[in-house]
């Protein structure tokens, strides 16, 4: 039996993959490169020394889908596949409910079609939307800001209403908060398209001289030095947090959700001092204004996922940032070395 793993070459994606395979698992990754590098796929078996089944298919061909499962025999699914730019989904709002929503009904309809009824999903924080009461946990009234944050909301609610008509199904919705950092042998990490919209990659592209200065959005805000508060967390931390989630689903029969954060909340000043600590480089910046959307302050209560998942985030902030910049320096243009 194998776990289907959608949006494999991706970045939690790929470093999920290499946890799956590290705990032996058969893994079979789809993936349509629009976010990903094939690269990625070369890396996680650099890495494991371990074969992948690979699939280049875009969830909207349901014929081709339906032979990925016709072909093998799949236990369950990661569903990582899917747009995740706020801003590009303001800008591009049929392009991103078409991808990840319509996307994710055909995988539903043909795992259902299979009888393969588990799935871990990849879902956000950003269905928090703009609550202010922090630290967020998973009975805070949801809402979304932008079409990216609606079409989790919706694929949420999708999954629910799906699990009320046929309770086989077992989905653990995973939210996460900000995914940082790269596994630590520097062969895979964050390889954003185009100039980076978060933080630390767009930072350690300072760092490696492809951008010339940061830009901290606002420090106004009403925090301890004004700059945005959120829940940072190692990307490897992540991904653990999804094969305990596996279990979760592979052992029961739920529709839930779990917040994947440390509960530590850090400001944009501390992590450009702790990025400067930890690599003794020096990152120039300018404060400018606010980006449109942004909140204060973001950052979890992690207690439901380590009560029901038995899992804890377990990697520092230093860890965090020096294995962002030791994924950046050994690729400087990413996998397009
Ligand atoms: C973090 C902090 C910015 C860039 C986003 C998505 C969310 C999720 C994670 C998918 C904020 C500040 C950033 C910069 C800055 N993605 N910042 N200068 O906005 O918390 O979350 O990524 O699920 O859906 O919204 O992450 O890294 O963009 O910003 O000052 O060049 O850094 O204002 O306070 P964010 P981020």
């Amino acid at each position: 039996m194998a776990i289907l793993v959608t949006g494999g070459a991706g970045y939690i994606g790929s470093h999920t993959v290499v946890e799956l395979l590290n705990t032996g698992y058969d893994v079979i990754v789809l993936d349509n490169f629009v976010n990903s590098n094939p690269e990625a796929l070369n890396r996680i078996q650099q890495i494991t020394g371990k074969e992948i089944t690979f699939y280049k298919v875009n969830l909207l061909d349901k014929k081709s889908l339906t032979e990925i499962f016709a072909e093998n025999q799949i236990e369950a699914v990661i569903h990582f596949a899917g747009l995740k730019a706020v801003g590009e989904s303001v800008e591009k709002p049929l392009y991103y409910y078409q991808n990840n929503i319509s996307g994710t009904l055909v995988l539903s309809k043909v795992m259902k079609e299979f009888g393969v009824k588990k799935m871990v999903f990849s879902s956000s924080a950003t269905v928090y939307g703009t609550a202010d009461s922090v630290p967020l946990n998973e009975d805070t009234p949801l809402g979304a800001t932008n079409p990216y944050g609606w079409s989790k909301l919706m694929l949420e609610q999708i999954f629910k209403d799906l699990y009320v008509s046929d309770n086989e199904w077992s989905i653990a919705l995973l939210r996460y908060f900000n995914p940082v950092g790269a596994h630590e042998s520097g062969l895979i990490g964050e390889n954003p398209n185009g100039i980076p919209n978060n933080l630390t990659p767009y930072i350690t592209q300072v760092a490696v001289g492809k951008l010339d200065k940061l830009r901290v959005f606002g420090n106004d805000y009403d925090t301890k030095d004004g700059t945005g508060v959120r829940d940072y967390i190692h990307v490897v931390d992540l991904a653990k947090g999804h094969l305990k989630a596996l279990d979760k689903v592979l052992t029961n029969n739920l529709v839930d959700a779990y917040n994947l954060g440390t509960g530590e909340g850090y400001s944009v000043l501390d992590i450009i001092k702790t990025f400067e600590k930890v690599t003794e480089l020096n990152i120039p910046y300018e404060i400018t204004e606010r980006r449109a959307g942004d909140i204060a302050v973001s950052y979890a209560d992690p207690t439901k996922a380590k009560q029901e998942l038995e899992w804890k985030a377990e990697r520092s902030l230093e860890d965090m940032l020096r294995d962002s910049w030791n994924w950046q320096q050994k690729n400087k243009n990413g996998y397009e070395n």
